[in-house]
């Protein structure tokens, strides 16, 4: 039975009582997809119990149609955990995660400004904050991150390093649709037109010969480039397709 906590107080509870057992985390912002299952279904093969969190975090959005925007599906997310044998999901409100009205923050000063940081002021403060928070509430044992976020997924180890965080980030490996397309909750606000058009994305990406050639395709053919960028040995790109923002990255 998957059991669900809103307040950090009644988590920390049920996880006094969990003692003993490694925990498998897996946070995310619900509107949960085939990416999120693979996540879920790592943490369960790697650990006792499973622990998901659902919480679109106001803090990590420079746009606030964006965060308005966000699709809410709890119903049908509830239904994914408890196929997948979630232990426990944590939902919680604003101000339970944030008594302070997010006075205090995490910030990275480097790495968390290139790319989607440059794009997005703010973004990664807000992300690397409520990671913190809910590393310090749910206190797993690994939390899995998919490496379509790369740069996120690489800044949270960083944290989770930097102070002595007593737990394991485990990469995952991007899971895309049958047409390359990186899977995403942001994929269904696609029209069915800009649907069809998404796969380019990664086409360009792994396909062209340096970043540029591929920035250029992808305005080319209708999508709004933000950057396509190499570094170590990675290609990343952002673009916009209509209102949706899409990102992805691939080993080069
Ligand atoms: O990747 C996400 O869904 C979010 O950025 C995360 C890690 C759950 C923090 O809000």
């Amino acid at each position: 039975m998957t059991v669900v906590l809103r307040s950090p107080q009644e988590f920390k509870q049920w996880r006094r009582q969990q003692k003993g057992s490694s925990v498998g985390f897996v946070p995310t912002m619900g509107a949960l997809h085939s990416g999120h299952e693979e996540l879920l279904k790592r943490a369960r093969q790697e650990n006792d119990l499973v622990v998901l969190s659902i919480f679109v975090n106001p803090t990590q959005f420079n746009d606030p149609k964006d965060f308005e925007k966000y699709p809410l599906t709890w119903d049908q997310d509830l239904k994914m955990a408890e196929t997948n044998k979630v232990d426990a999901i944590f939902y919680p409100r604003y101000p339970e995660m944030y008594p302070d009205n997010y006075r205090y923050k995490v910030t990275e000063g480097e790495y968390s400004k290139l790319l989607d940081g440059a794009h997005r002021p703010g973004h990664f403060d807000g992300v690397l904050s409520v990671v913190m928070k809910l590393f310090n509430i749910v206190a797993p044992t690994k939390a899995y991150f998919g490496e379509k976020d790369f740069q996120q997924m690489t800044l949270i180890k960083g944290m989770v390093e930097s102070f002595f965080m007593d737990l394991e980030i485990v990469p995952v490996a991007t899971v895309r649709e049958e047409d390359g397309l990186a899977k995403s909750s942001r994929n269904t606000r696609l029209n069915s037109e800009e649907r069809a058009k998404a796969p380019a994305i990664y086409k360009a990406i792994r396909e062209s010969k340096s970043a540029e050639e591929a920035a250029n395709s992808l305005n080319q053919q209708g999508f709004k480039v933000d950057y396509v960028t190499d570094i170590d040995n990675r290609r990343y790109v952002a673009a916009f397709l209509g209102e949706v923002r899409l990102i992805d990255n691939v080993q080069i």
